[in-house]
């Protein structure tokens, strides 16, 4: 069961704006939200999660030292990814003892474009894939991702209320030009995982994390593209 917690959900009392002697004091306010932001949780099975558990722990292990499949992302040493250089040739779906887990995260992400969003996907190439190592410490601020439809996180090694659970803050997108109120409340949901979670957005939604309290935490983050985007402008992907 994920646990949401919503932050900073809250309205402004009732205000008072100018207003003749007859006219009530208050305005009256209803707001209904509507769309809301469709976060899709699936579980790995057990008798899974384990064996890509210490699979993670042997190639972080193996790999830690190694610059050409290692790379700390930020600038205190907290956060290392795995396989997440540009220019290098193997995925780390192609490394041995993932077949599984590429399969599943698949078929996980066809399943959530096409019952969350009423599409008819048929396959999906997983553009990009990574090992996240946050020590103590660490944190992750609110980005997103961009030349990419969905993206996911899965959960390899998390306790929680010791790991940082993932946070996401509210969309907002600005063309320009773009018209702005101003600064505006910011709006956040944490939702707290459990080891074997994953968890798949719409890869434009801002997400992060902070203050991360023990160390290793461990999890597998991926980007994915449906293999045909339909219509008259559409096309296939051909993964290389
Ligand atoms: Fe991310």
């Amino acid at each position: 069961m994920i646990n949401n917690h919503i932050y900073d959900y809250g309205m402004a009392s009732p205000f008072i704006i100018s207003y003749q002697d007859s006219d009530p004091p208050q305005v009256e306010r209803t707001v209904t939200e509507i769309f809301p932001v469709k976060i899709g949780s699936y579980n790995f099975p057990c008798k899974h999660k384990t064996r890509l558990k210490h699979l993670c722990f042997d190639i972080i292990d193996k790999y830690k030292n190694n610059r050409d499949y290692s790379c700390q992302n930020d600038d205190n040493g907290y956060l290392t990814h795995y396989f997440d250089q540009k220019d290098l040739v193997q995925s780390l779906l192609d490394y041995p003892g993932f077949e599984t887990f590429n399969s599943w995260i698949k078929r996980c992400s066809i399943d959530y474009i096409n019952n969350t969003f009423g599409c008819d996907c048929d396959n999906v190439v997983i553009v990009q894939c990574w090992i996240n190592d946050c020590s103590k410490g660490g944190s992750q601020p609110l980005h997103n991702h961009m030349n990419s439809l969905i993206s996911g996180t899965y959960f390899v090694n998390y306790t929680p209320e010791m790991h940082a659970p993932l946070t996401f803050g509210e969309s907002t997108i600005m063309g320009t030009p773009y018209l702005s109120l101003g600064h505006t409340r910011d709006r956040f949901a944490n939702i707290e995982p459990y080891e074997g979670t994953l968890l798949l957005w719409e890869s434009h939604i801002k997400h992060g994390y902070q203050s991360n309290n023990t160390d290793k935490r461990i999890s597998i983050s991926f980007n994915v593209m449906p293999e045909t985007l339909p219509g008259i402008y559409g096309f296939k992907l051909i993964k290389k």
